[in-house]
C-alpha cells in the first residue's frame, strides 16, 4: 500500500473498495509536471517565508527537478496504488529527499496544490488547441485559394438556394475558429496562478511571499482563498469553450460528408481518411468524418458532468471536485486529436470541378436573381418575387427550362423580362458576382 499524505487520526485501514474508489492516480497522472512545477513555486515561497534554508530548497528543488526531467523523457512512472499523483510525487520526493521533503508540504494543502496544477495544465493545453485551431484554419485558407474560382450551389434548409463563392464557404469555418481562439485564449488569460489557499484559511506565510516568478510565469497570493478551492468555473469555461469548437467542426464534419455522397459528388475525401466495409467491397467511409460528428456528444457530456457535479457543493472543498479531471483531460484531449485529423483532411481535400457545374446548371439556383433583375428595371420586389414564383412553378409543371421558355411566352409572367437579358442571368459567375454587399477580409 502506498503512504498517504494523511492518516495520524487513524486506526483502521481504508476500506479496500473505497481505496480503489478514491484513487485518482490513473488520470491525475497527467499532472505530474504541473504538481512539480507547483512545488518548485512553493519551494521558493517557503524560502523566502524562511521555511526552508537556502540549503534546504536547492535540496528539494534539485530533487523536484530531477522527477520533472523524467516526466519530460516520458520516464516517470507513476505508483498505481497512490492516491493521487501528489501524493506519489510527494513519496518520490520522499524516497530522494528524505526527511527534508517533510517539510515541503509546510503551509500547503493539496486542496490549492490540485488547483494551481489543474490551472497550470489548462494554460499549457489552451495554448496547443489554439495552435492547432490556427493550423485547421490554414489548411482552410490553402483549400480557399487553390479553388479561388470555384462557384457552389449554395444550401438553406438543404434545398438549392443560390450561387456562392467557394472559398467563402471554406472560409466561413476559418471565421468560426476565429471566435473559438479568441474564446480559449481569453478563458487562459482569465486564469490567474495564485498560492497561498491552504486548506481554506490561507496560511501563515506573508501574501507578498507569493509574489514570485518562476519560469517567466507570474504567480501571486490568492485574492480569496475559499473562492481559490472552491472555484472550478475555469473547467466549465473551457469545457463549454471546447464543446462550441466540437460543434464547429461536426458541422463541417457533417458539410464534407453530405459533399462526398454519390448523390452530390463535390468532393473528394483522401483515402487515409476513410475507412472500407468488410461486406462490400466497394464502400469508401468518411469514417473519420463520422467520428467527429459523433463525438461531439462526448464533448457535451464533459461539460453537463462538470456542471451537474458542481451545482450543488457547499463552499470551499469537496472530494466529487476530483470528478472534473476526466471530464477535462477527456475534452482537450478529443479536441486535439480532432482537429489534428481535420487538418490532414482538409488538406488533402479535393473539389470535383465537372460534378459542380452539373450541379450548377439547375435553373431554380438563379430565380432570386431574376427578380433583381426586374427590381432594376422597376418592378417592386414583392411584385417581382410573385412573377418569378409563378415563372418557376410553370417550368416545373410543364417540364419546359426558363432558358427555352419563348420571348412570347416570357411575355405572359411580365412584359419587363427580355429573353435575352434573362438568358445571361443563368450563369454561376455573373451571379456571385453581382453580389456587392459583403466585406470581404
Ligand atoms: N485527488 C484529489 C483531487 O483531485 C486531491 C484532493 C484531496 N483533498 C482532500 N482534502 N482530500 O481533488
Amino acid at each position: 500500500m502506498a503512504k498517504k499524505l494523511w492518516g495520524g487520526r487513524f486506526q483502521k485501514e481504508t476500506d479496500p473498495l473505497l481505496e480503489k474508489f478514491s484513487r485518482s492516480i490513473q488520470y491525475d497522472h497527467k499532472l505530474a509536471q504541473y504538481d512539480l512545477f507547483g512545488s518548485m513555486a512553493h519551494v521558493q515561497i517557503l524560502k523566502k517565508a524562511k521555511y526552508l534554508t537556502h540549503a534546504e530548497a536547492g535540496k528539494l528543488n534539485k530533487a523536484l527537478g530531477s522527477l520533472y526531467a523524467l516526466v519530460l523523457k516520458g520516464e516517470f512512472k507513476y505508483d498505481h496504488k497512490a492516491e493521487d499523483i501528489h501524493t506519489d510525487i510527494q513519496n518520490k520526493l520522499l524516497a530522494i529527499a528524505g526527511d527534508l521533503a517533510l517539510k515541503l508540504h509546510t503551509a500547503r494543502s493539496r486542496n490549492d496544490q490540485v488547483v494551481f496544477a489543474v490551472k497550470t495544465y489548462c494554460k499549457a493545453e489552451l495554448a496547443k488547441t489554439v495552435v492547432m485551431v490556427r493550423r485547421l484554419q490554414d489548411a482552410l485558407y490553402a483549400v480557399a485559394k487553390s479553388n479561388n474560382d470555384l462557384v457552389l450551389p449554395g444550401f438553406t434548409h438543404m434545398q438549392h438556394a443560390q450561387p456562392i463563392i467557394a472559398k467563402d464557404y471554406i472560409k466561413a469555418y476559418a471565421q468560426m475558429l476565429d471566435r473559438d481562439i479568441s474564446r480559449f485564449t481569453g478563458i487562459s488569460d482569465s486564469i490567474k496562478l495564485t498560492m497561498g489557499s491552504g486548506a481554506l484559511a490561507g496560511t501563515p506565510i506573508l501574501s507578498s511571499a507569493y509574489n514570485i516568478s518562476i519560469s517567466g510565469i507570474k504567480i501571486s497570493a490568492s485574492f480569496n482563498s475559499i473562492d481559490t478551492v472552491s472555484d472550478r468555473d475555469f473547467v466549465i469555461e473551457i469545457l463549454s469553450a471546447l464543446s462550441i469548437l466540437g460543434m464547429h467542426l461536426s458541422r463541417l464534419a457533417e458539410d464534407l460528408i453530405i459533399w462526398s455522397t454519390k448523390e452530390f459528388d463535390f468532393i473528394e475525401i483522401d483515402e487515409a481518411f476513410c475507412t472500407g466495409s468488410s461486406l462490400m467491397p466497394n464502400k469508401k467511409n468518411a469514417d473519420s468524418l463520422e467520428l467527429i460528428r459523433g463525438r461531439t456528444g462526448t464533448l457535451y457530456g464533459n461539460l453537463v458532468s462538470v456542471l451537474t457535479m458542481m451545482k450543488a457543493l457547499p463552499l470551499s472543498y469537496n472530494r466529487d471536485m476530483q470528478c472534473d479531471k476526466e471530464p477535462l483531460f477527456s475534452s482537450i484531449e478529443l479536441a486535439i486529436d480532432e482537429l489534428g485529423i481535420m487538418v490532414g483532411l482538409v488538406s488533402t481535400l479535393k473539389f470535383n470541378k465537372v460534378k459542380i457545374e452539373e450541379h450548377l446548371e439547375d435553373e431554380s439556383l438563379y430565380a432570386t436573381d431574376i427578380v433583381y433583375y426586374l427590381v432594376d428595371r422597376g418592378v417592386p420586389f414583392k411584385t417581382a418575387h410573385t412573377i418569378v414564383g409563378k415563372l418557376v412553378k410553370h417550368s416545373i409543371d410543364s417540364g419546359i427550362d426558363i432558358k427555352s421558355m419563348s420571348q412570347i411566352e416570357l411575355d405572359k409572367f411580365s412584359m419587363k423580362l427580355d429573353r435575352e437579358d434573362i438568358l445571361k442571368l443563368f450563369n454561376p459567375k455573373v451571379s456571385v458576382e453581382s453580389k456587392r454587399s459583403i466585406a470581404r477580409k
